[in-house]
């Protein structure tokens, strides 16, 4: 079957240093934001998966000029709301959620109809999460359902708003963020904390921008209609992609890994918390900051006495995309993990917690859920003799990543559908895969 792969041995031993794909959330906040500079910025090391490759095609949909130059893309920006639309235009965001709702953020003063549509998974997420907040601005929004495809026309009458983020949802704050970039006054925001890529890009750009911060939320002011110049920015390689590479070696034999230059910005990086909870070895060397983003190479070696851990759900957001794998760490632990408040991680691609629970029992591991809390009974000597069969309906790339992940380290015979859902977030996964020494047919 074309663009199935099929795993049936566990990875040997390996010992090397690899470069995952750059940040998935960075590339597509920089080239949003670069659509409403002004003058040419330059992105190197830019992801280039379907996501973002989306978000250029998007922005060029809306009359911006990229262009990619030895490496690097250019992005000619005409200022904030500097899109030209033509009448009757569609954009297409794929399988990416953070386009499709950070896109919108940024048309609450468009001069024409933008249609966005997305794939069938996008298609079934919630939009009313983001077209609510941004109708308060005064953007006209037209949708039939609570999910794509959603109609937007901007107003010359926007009004600041106050608003509430209670989901940890970075994507939410987000979205707000940049329709408060185009509104004059200033929007009030308080939001559950969650990823903060966006306020840190916001200071390095010297947009107006106040914050304050507890332990639970972050307070956040931005004033509206500040120009700003163009700029340059190298992204980082990317924790969700390089978490695959952790859990691999944590769970192989006599292994080690060095994954070179990745965001570690403590609201993504809730996997090594965790990790390092659950007695993992990880260690961060090279620790740099760019650009308000620290940065380092993550090392991770063979860990044999990995314990259980009850997660508190303070971590969830900084850690929302890797539950998947963290969830095999658990599945190998002595004793119980727990995690709690995990209705999020059914909003994504597909609905994850849900799969997550059948994978696990799929590979012969207890789990108890009551409601969006689950338990998760390890086995310090789990391996897998059995054929599984992942069909992944939705392409979900993490799924199909963790997938490997599982068949690489607890063996088994494997059939794993969807392998071209990686161009997602991480095209060249199976290339690294098979330069450590895994066998994929
Ligand atoms: C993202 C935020 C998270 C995450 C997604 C990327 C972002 O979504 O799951 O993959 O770049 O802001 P939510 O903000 O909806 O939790």
């Amino acid at each position: 079957m074309p663009n199935q792969i099929r795993i049936s041995n566990k990875i040997k031993p390996f010992n090397k240093t690899i470069e995952v794909s750059s940040d998935k959330s960075l590339s597509i906040r920089a080239i949003l934001l670069a659509s409403q500079a002004i003058g040419v910025s330059t992105i190197s090391n830019l992801l280039e998966s379907e996501d973002v490759l989306n978000s250029i095609r998007c922005i060029k949909k809306l009359g911006i000029e990229c262009k990619k130059i030895k490496n690097k893309y250019k992005i000619l920006g005409y200022g904030l709301n500097g899109f030209n639309i033509k009448n009757k235009t569609t954009i297409y965001a794929g399988n990416s959620g953070t386009l499709a709702r950070l896109i919108l953020g940024l048309l609450v003063r468009s001069e024409k109809t933008v249609k966005i549509i997305g794939d069938k998974s996008l298609s079934k997420r919630d939009f009313l999460r983001v077209t609510e907040p941004l109708k308060k601005f005064g953007a006209n929004i037209k949708s039939k359902t609570n999910s794509l495809p959603v109609e937007i026309l901007g107003s010359n009458f926007l009004r600041p708003i106050n608003y509430f983020e209670t989901r940890g949802s970075a994507q939410c704050k987000s979205t707000v963020m940049l329709a408060a970039l185009n509104t004059p006054g200033t929007t009030i925001i308080k939001a559950k904390k969650s990823r903060n890529h966006t306020e840190l890009l916001f200071k390095y750009l010297k947009l107006p921008i106040k914050i304050k911060s507890n332990n639970d939320f972050d307070f956040i002011e931005v004033t509206g209609l500040k120009q700003f110049d163009a700029f340059d920015y190298v992204v980082p390689g990317d924790i969700s992609s390089c978490a695959f590479f952790i859990v691999l070696t944590a769970l192989s034999k006599k292994s080690k890994i060095r994954i070179k230059n990745i965001n570690i910005n403590k609201s993504r990086a809730g996997i090594i918390t965790i990790l390092k909870k659950m007695n993992c070895k990880i260690s961060l060397k090279s620790k740099k900051i760019y650009k308000g983003e620290e940065t380092s190479d993550i090392v991770v070696e063979s860990s044999k006495n990995i314990k259980g851990f009850s997660c508190p759900s303070y971590l969830n957001s900084a850690a929302i995309d890797e539950f998947l794998v963290i969830f095999l760490i658990a599945a190998r632990a002595k004793g119980v993990s727990s995690f709690k408040n995990l209705g999020e991680l059914n909003k994504k691609e597909s609905p994850r917690l849900d799969i997550a629970i059948s994978f696990l029992e799929n590979m012969g591991v207890k789990v108890e859920r009551k409601k969006d809390n689950i338990k998760i009974f390890g086995n310090p000597n789990l391996e897998l003799n059995k054929n599984i069969h992942i069909k992944n309906y939705l392409k979900d790339h993490r799924v199909f990543m963790m997938s490997c992940i599982a068949a690489l380290s607890f063996g088994g015979k494997w059939k794993i559908n969807d392998k071209d859902s990686i161009n997602t977030s991480f095209p060249i996964f199976i290339k690294i895969l098979k330069e450590l020494g895994a066998i994929i047919n």
